[in-house]
């Protein structure tokens, strides 16, 4: 019997054809695991009223570890345009699976590492004064708070008449008291002193892991004094647990207008919901952008970790595929990581640095081409190429095949 059972969810689009690539490379580590495929994503919503089946939700509840590859998501009228007819007018909602998943395992801790490789033509560049320009070695990993804040799903447009009369309550909202209700909208930000303290200790111990000299909290408490106040608050309790590793902190729009500064001076970053996706975007811009960056969504019992892009849609008839699977690639090492298999991960994140830096198969977007069917005819390695690239750094040529996804 394998160690390990994996869930793997390709999901729409692109994921079809990176989550397979992913597949090929922790064969080729030796990866001892079973692979159990699980549907998720825009056709099921299509067939089934819902884009997380229950039967996936068994399954992740069973196996605790999933790889997802990406999933087409449109706004609430075109989902329902395009509801199977006999499942419309039933009052089936579209949720986003991905979203849905985080909050009904709790998988808390959004980790995503933002690392440069050298030799990307993708990484961020900073003009030095008089001459030439310096290429800084980005190693930021950003730490997510990933079920509340600004996406805890607590909102309303025309909110109900008590929670209008509580909102009405706050001196602050007499501003807003003459506004008709389906002109008001509002979001709730809910900050959790448990979940603050979660994620803030995952960031430092992964600073303490890697040996980082500190841990900066990215929120703006002299603003939101509240949510960001409970967030940094909480950061400089758990400090304290952590002698040899300082706390900085930073506000949301400052840091922001700091990356094309020093952002090599950033190892770890915390935030919340809102500003952590925010914060990784930027962070990963640097870095070589959507094909690069990867993440883990984790919980004390279940995990699931998928590249930050989504389904690309434009891109996901073209054959042959052209899009870059190091993101899911580097997602799957980091699912190694969190199970203990870190060697390998760190074999497959070294075969990846050496084809990088070597430039001889870039895909399309390292080439800073337009994506589309001319791409491979201008020198851009396909999605499988680049595959073979770093199986072959892993001195495993062709051997692991590309498998069929169900
Ligand atoms: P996207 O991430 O799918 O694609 C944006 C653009 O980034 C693409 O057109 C392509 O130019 C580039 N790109 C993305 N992945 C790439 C890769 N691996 N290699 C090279 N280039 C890559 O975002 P978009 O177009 O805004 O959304 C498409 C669909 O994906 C939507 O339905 C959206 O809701 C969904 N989505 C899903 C996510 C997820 O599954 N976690 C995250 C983001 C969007
Ligand atoms: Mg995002």
């Amino acid at each position: 019997m394998a160690t390990h059972t994996l869930l793997t969810m390709p999901g729409d689009g692109i994921g079809n054809q990176v989550l397979p690539e992913a597949l090929r490379v922790l064969r080729a580590v030796g990866f001892d695991a079973e692979y159990v495929h699980a549907d998720i994503g825009w056709e099921c919503w299509r067939k089934e009223g819902s884009a997380l089946p229950q039967r996936t939700i068994d399954l992740l509840t069973k196996h605790k570890l999933g790889l997802f590859g990406a999933i087409t998501s449109k706004p609430n009228r075109e989902a329902q345009g395009e509801l199977n007819p006999e499942l419309r007018g039933k009052g089936y909602v579209y949720y986003s699976p991905i979203v849905t998943t985080r909050h009904k395992f709790n998988l808390d801790i959004g980790m995503r590492p933002c690392i440069a490789f050298e030799g990307n033509p993708l990484n961020y560049i900073r003009k030095r004064l008089n001459n030439g320009f310096d290429e800084p070695s980005i190693d930021t990993t950003v730490f997510r708070q990933n079920t509340e804040g600004m996406y805890a799903g607590v909102e309303w447009t025309n909110p109900p008449e008590n929670i209008c009369a509580a909102l009405g309550s706050h001196p602050k909202f007499k501003a807003f008291a003459s506004i008709p209700g389906p002109d008001l909208a509002v979001s709730v930000r809910v900050i959790t002193r448990p979940a603050a303290r979660r994620i803030v200790t995952a960031a430092f111990e992964y600073a303490k892991k890697r040996g980082f000299k500190g841990v900066t909290i990215c929120e703006k408490p002299n603003v939101v004094r509240e949510t960001s106040g409970m967030m940094e608050e909480t950061a400089k309790e758990v400090a304290k647990n952590y002698p040899g590793i300082a706390l900085w902190s930073t506000n949301i729009d400052a840091q922001l207008m700091w990356l094309n500064k020093n952002p090599e001076d950033y190892n770890v970053v915390v935030a919340s919901n809102l500003f952590g996706d925010i914060l990784s975007d930027a962070f990963a811009g640097l870095v070589g952008g959507l094909g690069f960056a990867a993440s883990g969504n984790i919980g004390d019992e279940v995990a699931v970790f998928e590249p930050t892009h989504g389904s690309a849609p434009k891109y996901a008839e073209l054959s042959p595929t052209i899009v870059n699977p190091i993101a899911m690639i580097l997602s799957a090492a980091m699912m190694l990581d969190h199970v203990g298999e870190g060697a390998k991960a760190d074999r497959i994140r070294k075969a990846i640095a050496e084809v990088v830096k070597e430039g001889r198969v870039r895909t399309y977007d390292m080439l800073r081409l337009s994506g589309g069917p001319n791409a491979i005819g201008q020198g851009a390695a396909s999605t499988v190429q680049m595959t073979d690239a770093i199986l072959a750094k892993l001195g495993e040529g062709r051997a692991f095949a590309r498998p069929a996804v169900s």
